[in-house]
């Protein structure tokens, strides 16, 4: 279970996106601080504790709730701090309190976000530009953080040197104490009497007098009330007229809370006898990504991680290999049909098709019969195993007289792809090779020569692989293909 305490929704933010990637809930605490309700908060899970740094620190109103909460299920706890980039001593303060409490602290994570201290001048609004970079940067961050969450890793941050602790310790009470005054705050003619600003406030400093907020003190300063006014008809003395009343649903309308989730989204298809698991990721046209021999849809993740903003990559693990069910034999048809079989399980049109090596051949057996197929490109892709170099050959010969690998003696064996078959692509199609491939460029160059409306690049540099696995080459090559970019 995750919980959380937020003013202008950063916290919320990754909370939400943490949440979503755990597949666990997520609650707000704002309610239970404002009503001082102390009764139990529980997870059979590992507790995920999210809050927003306050000068260097955790907001004294999210410590003194959790010191006086009992936190029932699970002893494990992780803490993660969202800042403007600074999160002092949050995580020390988190650690001493969870350990107290008896808590098995499993270490806290800082997520830089936009800083939304909008009423002092010390600290300067970040960029609008920034604030969408830091937002793009948290969302990743949060995957990485449920991730290791969800394999039982633990969390870590930056090490904070004992005289940034020796600074902090007294400037934080000094400065909660003298420099958060609300008698600043005034309301414009634009407030329609809403009553948000008090509905928000952590402290319940804020009252309805004739239909007008009036506030008193302590203040946290949290901004929940000036930037969350719906009207923005709060200011702060003369700091902030002029400036953005900062929340992040500013800069995420059109980034659904739920989309890192369903980016990541895929499942397992039943199709042809056998069961093939598949990612998707993105948004866009449909780009099916095909891996090699002994490999599986990870080889493609730095590609995704560019490709993902113009289609919608979906990377299968191929028959036999990765999360998809075993098989007994491996035929090169039977991954084609495969391909086939996920195209009409997926409902997709207009297609691209990219395989490497044995995901190539597959990639151009499935375009010789499948018109939904728009776009081919294939990389280090060959149609006779006498396509294969010499010296490779032997060795993959020789590593399958020790091994029995089945997968091995599917590169001896196959594929026996005709003239007549490359012929009958009708797609747009980019053949690629490394100038240093086990593929023969003849071999290649004549594969290209083959197809109707085939381009052929031998990239001067590379090997079989290198601009193809785990490498964002291959995504700008396609980028400049399909002339996204
Ligand atoms: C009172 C106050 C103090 C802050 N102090 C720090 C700080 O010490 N270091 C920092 O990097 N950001 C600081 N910030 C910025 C916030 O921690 C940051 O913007 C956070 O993501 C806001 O979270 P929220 O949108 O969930 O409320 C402060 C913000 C406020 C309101
Ligand atoms: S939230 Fe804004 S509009 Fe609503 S009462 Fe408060 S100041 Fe007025
Ligand atoms: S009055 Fe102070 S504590 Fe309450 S919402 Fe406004 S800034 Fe936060």
């Amino acid at each position: 279970m995750v919980y959380y305490y937020s003013a202008t929704g950063n916290t919320r933010y990754a909370a939400e996106l943490i949440a979503r990637q755990l597949g666990t809930g997520c609650a707000d605490l704002l309610g239970r601080i404002k009503n001082a309700d102390y009764s139990d908060i529980r997870s059979d899970e590992p507790f995920v504790i999210c809050a927003p740094v306050y000068v260097c620190m955790m907001p004294g109103f999210v410590y003194s709730y959790l010191e006086r909460t009992a936190m029932k299920g699970s002893r494990k706890v992780y803490f993660v701090f969202t800042s403007g980039g600074y999160a002092g001593m949050s995580g020390s303060q988190a650690k001493a309190l969870m350990q107290r409490k008896g808590m098995d602290y499993m270490g806290h994570a800082e997520i830089k976000m936009p800083a939304n201290h909008i009423v002092s001048d010390a600290y300067p609004p970040t960029p609008d530009d920034e604030c969408r970079r830091r937002i793009l940067a948290a969302r990743r961050q949060c995957r990485e953080i449920a991730a290791v969450i969800k394999c039982g890793g633990r969390l870590t941050a930056r090490h904070v040197f004992a005289a940034e602790k020796a600074i902090i310790m007294p400037f934080n009470p000094v400065w909660t104490r003298f420099c958060q005054p609300s008698r600043d705050f005034h309301v414009t003619d634009r407030c329609t009497g809403c009553g948000k600003c008090a509905r928000v406030c952590p402290l319940n400093n804020i009252t309805m007098t004739d239909r007008r907020p009036v506030w008193s003190s302590p203040c946290a300063h949290c901004m929940a009330c000036i930037c969350g006014c719906p009207r923005e008809a709060i200011e702060y003395g003369d700091i902030t007229q002029h400036k953005q009343k900062y929340n992040i649903l500013k800069y995420v309308k059109n980034m659904p809370l739920d989309e890192p989730a369903e980016l990541f989204r895929g499942g397992t298809a039943h199709i042809n006898g056998t069961e093939i698991y598949y990612t998707v990721c993105g948004r866009g046209r449909p780009l099916i990504m095909l891996h090699g021999n002994g490999e599986d849809h990870s080889i493609f993740d730095s590609a995704v991680s560019v490709l993902r903003t113009h289609f919608t990559c979906i990377c299968p693990d191929t028959r036999g290999h990765g999360k998809s069910a075993p098989v007994k034999e491996y035929h090169y048809a039977d991954m084609a049909k495969d391909v086939t079989a996920l195209i009409d399980h997926l409902g997709l049109e207009d297609v691209v098709l990219f395989g490497f090596s044995d995901g190539g051949i597959s990639a151009l057996m499935a375009a010789a019969r499948d018109e939904r197929i728009g776009t081919l490109i294939v990389g280090g892709a060959n149609t006779d195993p006498e396509g294969i170099k010499l010296n490779s050959r032997i060795l993959f010969d020789m590593e399958w007289m020790f091994t029995r690998d089945p997968r091995l003696a599917l590169m001896s064996n196959e594929p026996h792809i005709t003239r007549e078959e490359l012929a009958r692509i009708r797609a747009r199609t980019l053949v690629l090779a490394g100038e240093k491939d086990l593929i023969t460029e003849e071999h290649t160059r004549n594969i290209a020569a083959a197809i109707p409306r085939a381009r052929l690049k031998i990239l001067r540099g590379e090997d079989h692989g290198s601009y193809i696995v785990h490498s964002r080459k291959i995504a700008r090559i396609i980028e400049r293909f399909m002339k996204v970019k």
